[in-house]
């Protein structure tokens, strides 16, 4: 594999919504109902909506995509937490099925992780569906740990989903001391 992370661009779209609805329908099939993943997967992931969120605007870094010989195989969206003032959360995170298992995700997080800093944030913070045990265990393979829980984001209707989401967190070094971007 010949990994490269690049800011993704507006022909990006298709393939991002793309990955994003196979690897959530892989991750979510065993958790939820067929129809609540198929009502997540077209609110988020339709290829209209991930080409309005392709431009960077306040509290929203954009997405990153993961390349290996032009295919893209993973994608990151990060933004400013709405939840707490000095931290950041990974709003997305997909990995292709057929790549996973070789550091696409590490890399995306990694990158995520140093958008986060450089903003001015003390943390990285994403909701994790209970029961995604191999995202549970990529977030502590990461430096994650366990924050506590709160109402799932469910704009799509939470029938058929669970109630709550498991926060966990990675502890950052702002590289604007704190003082940055994120304080204004
Ligand atoms: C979770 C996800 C992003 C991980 O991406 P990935 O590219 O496969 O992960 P990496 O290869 O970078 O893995 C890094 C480490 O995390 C851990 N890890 C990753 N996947 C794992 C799994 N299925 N089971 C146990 N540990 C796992 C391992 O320690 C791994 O290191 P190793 O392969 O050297 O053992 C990917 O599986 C995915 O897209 N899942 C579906 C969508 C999803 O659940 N996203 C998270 C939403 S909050």
């Amino acid at each position: 594999m010949t990994l490269a992370l690049r800011r993704a661009r507006a022909d990006d779209a298709e393939a991002i919504a793309d990955l994003c609805s196979r690897a959530a329908r892989l991750a979510y099939a065993p958790l939820v109902t067929p129809d609540y993943l198929a009502r997540v997967i077209a609110h988020f992931y339709g290829a209209d909506r991930v080409r309005r969120e392709i431009p960077v605007s306040p509290g929203w870094f954009g997405f990153v995509v993961a390349t290996d010989a032009a295919a893209v195989v993973g994608v990151a969206g990060t933004g400013r937490s709405a939840q707490r003032h000095e931290a950041c959360e990974l709003f997305a995170l997909y990995v292709a099925p057929a790549a996973q298992r070789r550091g696409v995700g590490r890399a995306l997080v990694a990158h995520a992780a140093e958008e986060a800093s450089g903003s001015g944030a003390w943390h990285l913070d994403v909701a994790v569906m209970p029961g995604n045990l191999p995202a549970l265990r990529f977030y502590e393979a990461c430096g994650f740990t366990f924050a506590g829980e709160r109402a799932i984001y469910a704009p799509h209707g939470q029938e058929g989903g669970p109630a709550s989401a498991l926060v966990y967190t990675k502890a950052l070094v702002p590289s604007s001391g704190g003082q940055g971007r994120l304080s204004g």
